[in-house]
């Protein structure tokens, strides 16, 4: 992946109170190519925090991975012919790539399936097992005659018992929420073959004993009083129906997978099975950090992750759509918890709701909508990260449309930023040569300018520590629109002729405002950024915590160069050639 982005390379001031951050995005799964929708649920969001926290000088640890075991993994490999091992190492691959070409700036992308996350989960179950938590269950499951094998989760479909959803998988209904068990489903059918001769037999299995922990888990949740309502409220509802908290299997009759152990021991019983996705996935985010020291990038994970060896004062975020939610706030705090190690617990977990395609859902079977693959074809990353951030699904589901795209991309990035970048460069440039002017002197209308600013400045501050991604979006704009509105009113084409001095002073102004935009929009558009802070020919990337000194930075006789153009507009023909490419074929 790449390294550290270069503008926080670039960064020479700290933050008098640095901190450390851990933050983790929920890790995709391996089967396929994620959506737009899914992009902007988890890792574009945990990116824009990460890539913000470190531009403050704040000690970042930013993790992510791809979630390769269970069933998704093994239907998606069987239809593409391979052995699961082999399209998962080729997977990870592409979907590291395609991360790399939208900047997600992780420090690790790991894989559930490594060595590391292997013995841990392993070591994790045996010390459930140790303290108690953990019971063999003798239990009936289905099994497909035609397929001759158990079915587990999304090996079965069938009607949710909870809200009639008549294509409920068989660990979760992808409409209602509900966490499922195959034996609830109603109808149910075989995904392998369709077939519906199916029988219930008995085999034995692992469960954890959640409920124990329940009083402890809804105390804890009960003190998150600054999480989201969408995280907590979600939390609550399993809570209180009980739901979330009954005892979860945690092991599958599957071959791929975390085989079942205790800790390095043999598990009597439990010989051919493995561990249940959902119960490895969230251990990678600890397994993660231990492939970032193995790989080289780091060293001793356990001061991210262990208590006593220095974690403590470690803030750990988590990124997250809204159906994983039950899983980070309540099973995995339970396997923390249970085991009673000091292990860190998540501080903040920050949930999405969905984005919506142009008037429908996003369709991975049925192809519809824009996958991130296709997205970086058509367009550069920085064009959909906007978007994407700015609409980012917070306080209810939102929509893309191409309409919408079109509207803002042309009118925020390409109007607003990219043309003020134009003006003030391709002026200055025809007027005072490609260096920064010296004459004339700030007035009051440069006092005002910088009063706004800092006002806005402080406000976008606070957005983003907060981890409200949209207000960010919406105060970053508006940043933007106050030097187009200062570089409106001043007119130095007019000043010009009848003022030299201070339509140098205004330009002057203005460059500065380029290089004060390239250090704010970092997080959101970083390839653009760069593109403003190369042309400014400026490695001073430093946070504008005073913003009247941030606006003399480029001193006179500074040389810069006219960027190309920062964005394009769309067109009317793109914006329907595209919304009928991806309409939806794509199998
Ligand atoms: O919903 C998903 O895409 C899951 N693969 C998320 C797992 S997040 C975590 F627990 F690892
Ligand atoms: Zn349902």
């Amino acid at each position: 992946m790449r390294p550290a982005p270069s503008l926080e390379r670039r960064n020479t001031s700290k933050d008098t109170h640095m901190a450390r951050h851990l933050i983790t995005s929920a890790i995709p799964y391996i089967n396929g190519i994620k959506h737009l929708g899914n992009l902007v649920g988890s890792q574009l969001p945990a990116d824009l925090y990460a890539r913000y926290l470190r531009q403050r000088g704040h000690e970042v640890l930013f993790l992510c991975a791809t979630d390769e075991h269970g069933t998704p993994a093994e239907l998606a490999a069987a239809k593409a012919g391979k052995p699961v091992a082999e399209y998962c190492a080729e997977m990870h691959s592409v979907q590291a790539d395609i991360a790399d070409g939208f900047g997600l700036s992780f420090d690790h992308f790991g894989r559930s399936s490594s060595p590391q996350n292997h013995a841990l989960t392993q070591q994790f179950a045996g010390r459930l097992a140790d303290m108690g938590l953990i019971r063999e269950v003798t239990e009936d499951m289905v099994y497909s005659n035609a397929d001759g094998r158990f079915l587990p989760d999304r090996y079965i479909e069938g009607t949710c018992p909870n809200c009639g959803f008549d294509s409920a998988r068989g660990d979760q209904c992808d409409n209602c929420t509900k966490q499922l068990d195959p034996t609830d489903l109603i109808d149910p059918r075989s995904t392998i073959s369709g077939s519906t001769d199916l029988e219930v037999r008995t085999t034995k299995h692992l469960y954890l004993r959640q409920s124990e922990l329940k009083d402890d888990l809804a105390a804890w949740i009960e003190s998150k009083t600054d999480w989201p309502v969408l995280t907590t409220s979600i939390a609550k509802k399993w809570l209180n129906d009980g739901d979330g908290l009954q005892d979860r299997g945690i092991t599958r009759d599957l071959d791929w997978g975390i085989p079942v152990k205790k800790g390095d021991a043999d598990w009597p019983g439990m010989e051919g099975k493995v561990f249940y996705v959902w119960f490895d996935a969230p251990i990678e985010y600890i397994a993660c950090a231990q492939e970032w020291e193995a790989a080289g990038k780091g060293t001793d994970w356990a001061r991210w992750w262990r208590t006593d060896k220095g974690a403590d004062d470690v803030t750990y975020t988590q990124f997250m759509g809204k159906d994983n939610v039950p899983f980070h706030t309540l099973s995995f705090p339970a396997t923390i918890k249970g085991t009673q190690e000091p292990w860190k617990l998540v501080d903040y977990i920050k949930s999405f709701n969905y984005l919506n395609y142009d008037g429908g859902q996003f369709s991975t079977s049925r192809g519809r909508g824009v996958f991130m693959d296709q997205a970086l074809e058509i367009l550069p990353a920085d064009y959909w990260r906007w978007w994407l951030l700015s609409h980012a699904p917070e306080s209810s589901d939102a929509e893309f449309t191409w309409e919408a795209f079109q509207t803002d991309v042309n009118k925020d990035l390409a109007d607003v930023l990219g043309n003020f970048v134009s003006r003030i460069t391709k002026f200055c440039r025809s007027k005072f040569g490609e260096a920064v002017p010296e004459a004339g002197t700030q007035g009051p209308d440069e006092e005002a300018l910088i009063a706004a600013l800092t006002t806005r400045i402080r406000a976008f501050e606070q957005h983003m520590d907060n981890r409200e991604v949209r207000k960010s979006a919406a105060e970053l704009r508006a940043i933007w629109v106050l030097g187009n509105e200062y570089l409106q009113e001043q007119a130095p084409w007019t000043t010009i002729k009848t003022d030299p001095d201070r339509a140098a002073m205004q330009v002057r102004t203005g460059l500065n405002l380029i290089r004060l935009y390239a250090v704010l929009s970092a997080a959101f558009i970083p390839d653009a950024s760069k593109t403003m802070l190369d042309a400014m020919q400026t490695d001073d990337a430093s946070w504008p915590n005073d913003v009247a000194a941030a606006m003399t930075a480029l001193r006179a006789g500074h040389a810069f160069t006219v960027p190309e153009n920062l964005f394009r507009k769309l067109t009317d023909d793109e914006r329907e050639e595209w919304a009928e490419r991806f309409a939806g074929t794509r199998d």
